[in-house]
């Protein structure tokens, strides 16, 4: 879609995955449920491919990492130690006529972005007018340029300072002097900033008190955290090892938007190795590299992944990156890797009283050990995937088709079969075909109108493979096979079919690139 603004391009994602049945909005005969979202038919497939190569690419691929699956209710002490009830706080402010809310931090963002466009104007504008122009001397010698640039530091370094301090009165002040006004009713009539946790909380038992108060967990990593002593006595475990897990994660996300992005309920997929102090750095850029290369094999584009190297670091992490992926609305944060140190397994140590040390018979030692965690979003993976993939295609003879190029181990259907025609014994061939490979492949069947008009159903889903079954088939038992990106037809025998979809559409076909 490349004369398409990325706008429209991210409106067509989002009516495309409607319209086919890859995401609802939830509830939607309410009027949907802000940032929650349900996956249908399609979706659902999808979801569970992704996150079935995850696993397998984790778990299944090194024996050092297993798999958990830890509830979502956990122990409030657990959000205590882990810093969650005291500190996973979101600074927001309202405005007092649209009485809509928003995070502080994101408006001054927004403002800094504004400014920052103002600049790229006048350095696109100077590129136009001198031949030999050169940006970073143009940057440096421009007085309206400089300005801004001044303006920009003063604010991030208020900005900062402010947020490192707490001090939410400076943050509003922020706001004031920068006239920041709200969308919605264009004024500046804004309450004060205060501190809101994302943690949605909900009580246990019959009686509502405070005693009783828990919370959805906001990340997985805690379910891993405290059962890791667990793990690694009853599966004998020795470090370097990993423990891995897919779930549910829930944060009451202020400024929710762009879809699947940033939802309030999602689900992670998230893996901690501990390994011994002193070697995080090493095992750090073993898991940044491995988890690009694990993106990459999904062949989307590499120009499409880049890291952004956190400076400012969380008070528990010597080290964080992200691996950032071009969204429709730009380069965004898609998985986190983070060297967390041994803050949380000592905290739990602190909160619980009980001792999470490992004892290191090569050291004769015990320690608790350090954790490299990798941290990537499912949803946020499945836009990702899902965006790159979505193509508008222009055929010859002016038509045009919808087609969504996913890697064919992860497209829900592997393969759609077809009769020609109804009749002549056609559909009775293509059933049976169909029954003897539905065992090992997801498999779609249709009958219904012309085969041009099947194709393109089957690409606007992304089904790598279209199976025709046609008179010449009764006679020597072979079928036509359309591959969805060439489009390209050849014939082969119907007995070939299996390992044709065996060796293309497998998951370790993916596997094997890692
Ligand atoms: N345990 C570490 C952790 O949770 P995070 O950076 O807060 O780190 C990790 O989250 C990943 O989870 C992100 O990179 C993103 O892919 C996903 N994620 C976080 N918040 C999300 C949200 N509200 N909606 C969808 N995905 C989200």
């Amino acid at each position: 879609m490349s004369n398409i603004k990325p706008e429209d391009f991210f409106k067509n994602v989002i009516s495309h995955s409607k319209e086919y049945g890859f995401i609802f909005p939830s509830s939607e005969i309410y009027d949907g449920l802000g940032a929650v979202y349900d996956y249908g038919q399609l979706g659902a497939e999808l979801k569970k491919n992704i996150r079935d190569y995850w696993w397998k690419a984790m778990v299944q691929m090194n024996e050092n990492i297993v798999g958990i699956d830890a509830a979502i209710f956990m122990h409030p002490t657990t959000w205590k130690a882990s810093g969650h009830v005291d500190a996973f706080n979101d600074p927001l402010i309202d405005n007092k006529d649209s009485k809509k809310r928003y995070r502080a931090d994101v408006l001054i963002e927004e403002q800094v972005a504004k400014i920052e466009d103002k600049i790229n104007k006048e350095v696109e504008k100077a590129a136009k007018r001198f031949e030999n122009f050169d940006a970073a001397m143009f940057k440096s010698t421009n007085a309206r340029v400089k300005e801004y640039q001044e303006k920009i530091d003063n604010i991030n370094a208020r900005f900062k300072t402010a947020l490192n301090d707490n001090n939410l009165a400076e943050v509003k002040q922020i706001i004031v002097d920068l006239e920041i006004v709200c969308p919605i009713s264009g004024t500046k009539n804004w309450t004060d900033v205060r501190q809101f946790n994302l943690m949605f909380s909900t009580s246990m038992g019959s009686v509502s008190e405070e005693g009783n108060t828990i919370y959805l967990r906001p990340e997985t990593a805690q379910g891993i955290f405290v059962n890791y002593l667990n793990v690694q006595k009853t599966g004998r475990m020795k470090i370097p090892f990993g423990i891995a897990q897919t779930g549910k994660a829930f944060r009451n996300e202020i400024v929710a938007r762009q879809f699947i992005f940033r939802m309030r309920e999602f689900e992670q997929m998230e893996m901690q190795f501990f390994v011994k102090p002193g070697t995080e750095m090493e095992w750090y850029d073993y898991w940044k590299q491995a988890r690009l290369k694990w993106h990459l094999s999904l062949g989307l584009g590499k120009e499409k992944y880049r890291f952004h190297d956190h400076l400012k670091l969380a008070h528990y992490a010597n080290a964080a990156a992200d691996i950032e992926h071009q969204f429709p609305f730009g380069f965004k944060e898609l998985e986190g890797i983070h060297s967390r140190t041994d803050f949380d397994l000592k905290q739990h140590e602190q909160f619980s009283g009980k001792k999470l040390q490992y004892f290191d018979p090569e050291l004769n030692q015990s320690y608790v050990p350090y954790v490299v965690e990798t941290s990537v979003g499912l949803d946020r993976l499945f836009l990702s995937i899902l965006s790159s993939a979505l193509k508008e295609e222009s055929l010859e003879g002016g038509d045009t088709r919808s087609v969504l190029s996913l890697p064919p181990a992860l497209a829900p259907y592997k393969a759609a079969v077809f009769p020609l025609v109804k009749k002549d014994g056609l559909p009775e061939l293509a059933e049976s075909i169909m029954k003897e490979l539905k065992f090992d492949f997801m498999m779609a069947y249709d009958e219904k109108d012309t085969v041009g008009k099947r194709y393109r159903r089957q690409d606007a889903i992304g089904t790598p493979f279209c199976i025709t079954v046609d008179h010449q088939s009764l006679e020597d038992k072979t079928v036509t096979i359309r591959d969805r990106d060439t489009m390209k037809q050849e014939r082969v025998a119907i007995d070939k079919l299996h390992s044709i979809l065996s060796e293309k559409t497998s998951l370790q076909s993916l596997l094997k690139m890692l």
